[in-house]
């Protein structure tokens, strides 16, 4: 399996570098140190604290209740753990819209208490002054456009988005603004592949895509999905690598009769 070892903490230079050479960037979801241990021994480039830690981790519905308090226990936590990959951590929905001030307290919070590495936070034109602001303050911003989960309520759907010329012109707009304003990488969540690949060209910054097909620099699924320890999320665009729920409830359902029928401990088990 090919990890970098040369590469001995992934930086934004690094994954500029990795664009210009055409070297595709992995990225997935950690919400915890120990899964994130294991992320980053595996060699995955950036490690995203993600709000979708409110749907995995807490059980909502929607990534709108999470709070930056909770994002930065998230996120301390997979800090402890990672040695390489660069930790980016989600700016959660409230922190950062409508007020740069706002948005520059909460970034300083959390690269103060949670001791990330950059930000990300969602959608183009209309959250610029904060984006601005924090790059000001020497943080790194991440963007994310196309399906945007903390508007959920003002597209109605998950379904995909710009595919309609419109939208799609917008979104394109979006993603030139955010690398003029000097964000280092963008996500594209479910949009057109044909669109992502175009966004991709264009850019110099990389782009890393989550149902935008394969045209993109970089991949970014969310661990439990790819894990599969979440089982009813099944969208089109998500490979399952394992089937992780029923392998712990084997285990679990094993263990729960091997206790009932005093198989454990066994002598060599105790003191
Ligand atoms: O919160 C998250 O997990 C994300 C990814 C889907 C990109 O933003």
């Amino acid at each position: 399996m090919s990890v970098n070892k040369d590469i001995k903490r992934v930086t934004t230079h690094v994954l500029q570098e990795m664009k210009s050479r055409g070297e595709r960037i992995t990225m997935l979801t950690a919400y915890d140190f120990s899964m994130a241990r294991i992320l980053d021994e595996a060699g995955v480039d950036i490690l995203l604290v993600g709000d979708s830690a409110s749907n995995v981790m807490a059980g909502h519905e929607t990534t709108l209740p999470i709070t930056l308090d909770q994002m930065i226990y998230h996120g301390a936590s997979v800090v402890r753990a990672v040695r390489r990959a660069l930790i980016v951590v989600d700016l959660p929905f409230g922190s950062y819209q409508g007020n740069s001030r706002t948005a520059l307290d909460s970034t300083i919070r959390i690269m103060k208490e949670a001791g990330a590495h950059a930000v990300k936070l969602e959608g183009g034109a209309e959250v610029q002054e904060s984006i601005k602001r924090i790059l000001s303050a020497g943080v790194p911003v991440m963007g994310h456009l196309g399906l945007t989960p903390q508007s959920i309520y003002k597209f109605g759907t998950y379904t995909v988005r710009a595919k309609e010329e419109a939208e799609a012109q917008k979104l394109l707009e979006d993603a030139e603004l955010l690398q003029e304003l000097g964000c280092f990488a963008i996500v594209l969540e479910k949009i057109p592949a044909k669109l992502a690949k175009k966004v991709a060209e264009k850019l110099w910054i990389p782009v890393i895509g989550i149902g935008a097909g394969g045209g993109v620099d970089g991949q970014v699924l969310v661990t439990h999905d790819m894990l599969g320890i979440t089982k009813d999320f099944q969208p089109r665009f998500l490979r399952r690598y394992l089937d992780l729920f029923d392998a712990i409830k084997g285990a679990v359902n094993q263990y729960i009769e091997d206790v009932r029928s005093r198989d454990f401990p066994s002598s060599k088990e105790q003191y």
